[in-house]
């Protein structure tokens, strides 16, 4: 980790992992105790409904992280990032990156657009930006704007999932990019973490691992549902955003809809689709094929002790393994 994440960063962290940005489940509290914990703490900007409910949330993760680094002067405290969507549709891009500017989040994820805007300002008080991206046209784009992290979202994660491989996605982009790659795609315990380090990646990005956290905004039915399910209950589908991404098969019957059956996008009626109340992410529900390992609902922190003590467990079971082997 120490090669190519800068040593201010390493440092801060117990695990090279970020608790990924999730559209109406990450909340400030997941981020405080992300951070507390020792991992990077993130959310999408537009979880705050508005931009003075946004300005509470960053007042208070930079109050309570600067409390826990006084108080718990012993524990490592991650950094905290944001989720800013750098595209036209986000009627909001500017007011909040006016905010970015006031608070200074150490690091800022940008998706969908061209991150330079983003860069001049966050480079401007010393922050570092990561992009998110799902194949190589992007990955490249990416790196000509200036980012400072590459986020190779490969096939299986939550959300807008690519469908990209993670040993082919990584390699391709190691052979023109030594900057800092955080490898994303139903990463989810100790072994997983472990693999993207050998495969080359400085951090890895965790997002269903975390939607069923005490502290996360998914509701109640939500987290039962990714409890009792497995990747045999995700679909890869552009039917309900326009975009590609896995979504719970069973939330998709709960809404009435056969999975079987799902209509072609082009013929689809949107205004009828509003109207019965299908709503992606709202009560489509997203999750990647990483759904399988979540077995309960528990707070944050207690969730990251796990994956610590499985990452050890990994990499002792590894060298003891592997330490004596010539092959
Ligand atoms: C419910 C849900 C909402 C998401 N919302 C966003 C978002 O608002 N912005 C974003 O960049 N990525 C979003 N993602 C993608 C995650 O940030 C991340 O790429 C993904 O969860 C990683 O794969 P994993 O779920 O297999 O760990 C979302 C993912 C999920 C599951």
């Amino acid at each position: 980790m120490e090669k190519r994440v800068s040593k201010v960063l390493s440092d801060q962290l117990e695990l090279p992992i970020i608790a990924a940005p999730m559209f109406l489940v990450s909340s400030p509290q997941m981020v405080i105790e992300s951070c507390k914990s020792g991992i990077i703490g993130s959310f999408p900007l537009l979880n705050a409904r508005t931009s003075e409910i946004l300005e509470e949330w960053m007042k208070e993760i930079c109050h309570e992280l600067s409390v826990a680094k006084l108080n718990e002067a012993n524990h490592k405290v991650g950094p905290w990032a944001v989720n800013l969507i750098v595209h036209s549709s986000n009627k909001r891009y500017r007011e909040d990156l006016e905010l970015v500017k006031k608070y200074q989040p150490p690091i800022v994820i940008t998706s969908l657009g061209d991150p330079s805007l983003v860069t001049d300002v966050v480079h401007g008080y010393g922050g570092l930006v990561f992009s998110d991206v799902i194949d190589l046209k992007y990955a490249r784009k990416a790196v000509q704007k200036g980012v400072d992290g590459l986020i190779l979202v490969c096939s299986g994660a939550g959300g807008h999932s690519g469908v990209i491989n993670q040993n082919a996605f990584i390699s391709s982009v190691r052979e023109f990019w030594d900057g800092i790659i955080v490898l994303a795609g139903s990463i989810s315990n100790g072994n997983d973490i472990l693999a993207a380090e050998v495969l080359g990646a400085d951090l890895v990005y965790m997002g269903t691992r975390f939607i069923a956290a005490t502290e996360s905004l998914a509701g109640a039915d939500y987290k039962e549902m990714l409890v009792d399910s497995t990747f045999e209950d995700i679909i890869y589908t552009d039917v309900f955003s326009g975009v590609k991404a896995n979504y719970l098969i069973p939330s998709i019957k709960k809404a009435g809809i056969d999975p079987d059956q799902l209509p072609d996008r082009k013929s689809i009626d949107f205004s009828e689709m509003n109207k019965s109340k299908v709503k992606a992410w709202k009560n489509i529900w997203s999750a990647g094929h990483g759904v399988t390992t979540i077995k309960n609902v528990q707070p944050i922190a207690e969730i990251i002790a796990e994956l610590k003590q499985s990452y050890s467990e990994s990499l002792d079971s590894l060298l003891k393994t592997k330490g004596h082997s010539t092959f």
